[in-house]
C-alpha cells in the first residue's frame, strides 16, 4: 500500500498504463499526467496535460502531491537536443516541483542503458561509473546526477530505478539477461515510492532475478523488493538463446553499436 497523493508522470505509456492500473485500488489519489491527453477511470483519478517541458504546468499539477513516479519522456536513442528537452529538463521541472511544493519522495524512471558499454561479462552494480551504450543513457545520466544533487543539496529523497527490458515476456537473447516483467515492475515501484523517508538517495537497477542477469540486485538497506520472476522460464522459446555470449561484448548488445545512433547525427 503507498500512501496518500501519488502522481505518475508519462501515464499514457506503456509502463505508465500499467503502473496506473495497479495503483489504482491502492492510493487515496492517483494524478496522471501526460503530454497525451487522458480520460479520469475512476473516482480517485486526476488526469492533466501536461507537456514536462513547461515547468509552471509541471509544478502546478504536482501542487498537493505526496509521492512522484517519474516515467516521462523519450524512452529511446533520438537526436540529443530532444533527449535534453523531455528528459533531463523535463526531469529538472519535477524536482523543482517536489523542491518547491515539499514532495516526500521522487522516484525517476532511469534506465539500464546508462552503463551499456560496461562488458557482458562483468555483473555490475550502481556503483561502477556510467558507460551509457547511447545519446539516450547520456540524458539518463544527467537524470540521475539531477537527482542526486536535489538529494544532497535539498534534502529531497529520490530514488532512481535502472530499469530493465520492461517486457511481458523476454523475446530476444538479450532479454535473458535484462528482462523486468510487469509484476517485478510493479514491486520495484511499489517499493520505491513507500521506501522510508531515511533513504535519502539510492540508485537501483530494477530486473528480475534473471539466471543470466548483468546487473546486480538491490540490497535490503537500498530497497525492499526481491523480484520473483526469472527470464530463464522462457529461454528454450528464444531462438539463439544457447549461443555462447562474448564476455567482453557491451551489455547494450545492438544498442552499443554505432549505427543506433548515427541515425540522430549528420551524415
Ligand atoms: N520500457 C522499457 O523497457 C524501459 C527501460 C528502461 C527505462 N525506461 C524508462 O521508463 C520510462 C517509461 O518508459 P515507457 O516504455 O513506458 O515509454 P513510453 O514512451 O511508452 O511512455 C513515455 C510517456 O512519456 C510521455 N512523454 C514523452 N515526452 C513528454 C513530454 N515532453 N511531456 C509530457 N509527456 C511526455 C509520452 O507521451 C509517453 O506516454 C521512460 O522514462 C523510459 O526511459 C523504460
Amino acid at each position: 500500500m503507498v500512501e496518500g497523493t501519488v502522481a505518475v508522470t508519462g501515464a499514457a505509456g506503456r509502463i505508465g498504463t500499467a503502473v496506473r492500473g495497479a495503483l489504482r485500488p491502492e492510493v487515496s489519489r492517483l494524478v496522471l499526467l501526460d503530454r497525451t491527453p487522458l480520460r479520469p477511470e475512476a473516482d480517485n483519478e486526476e488526469t492533466l496535460t501536461v507537456d514536462l517541458r513547461d515547468e509552471t504546468a509541471v509544478e502546478s499539477a504536482l501542487t498537493g502531491v505526496d509521492r512522484v513516479l517519474h516515467l516521462g519522456g523519450l524512452p529511446d536513442e533520438a537526436p540529443l537536443a530532444d533527449l535534453l528537452d523531455a528528459n533531463v529538463l523535463g526531469t529538472h521541472h519535477v524536482l523543482e516541483a517536489a523542491r518547491r511544493r515539499r514532495i516526500s519522495r521522487v522516484v525517476l524512471a532511469s534506465s539500464n542503458r546508462l552503463t551499456g558499454f560496461h562488458p557482458a561479462g562483468q555483473l555490475t552494480g550502481p556503483g561502477e561509473p556510467p558507460r551509457p551504450d547511447s545519446l539516450y543513457g547520456v540524458s539518463k545520466v544527467a537524470v540521475e546526477a539531477l537527482g542526486r544533487l536535489y538529494a544532497d543539496k535539498f534534502g529531497l529523497s529520490v530514488i532512481c530505478l535502472r530499469i530493465g527490458s520492461y517486457e511481458q515476456a523476454p523475446r530476444e537473447p538479450r532479454h535473458l539477461s535484462t528482462w523486468l516483467s510487469p509484476r517485478d515492475a510493479l514491486g520495484y515501484f511499489r517499493a520505491a515510492l513507500s521506501a522510508p523517508a531515511t533513504t535519502r538517495f539510492a540508485t537501483v537497477y530494477a530486473v528480475s532475478a534473471n539466471t543470466r542477469r548483468f546487473w546486480t540486485l538491490p540490497g535490503r538497506q537500498e530497497l525492499d523488493y526481491t523480484p520473483v520472476d526469472d527470464a530463464e522460464a522462457y529461454a528454450e522459446q528464444i531462438p539463439g538463446a544457447q549461443a555462447p555470449v562474448d564476455p567482453s561484448a557491451p551489455q547494450g548488445g545492438a544498442f552499443a553499436t554505432p549505427e543506433f545512433t548515427l541515425r540522430h547525427l549528420r551524415p
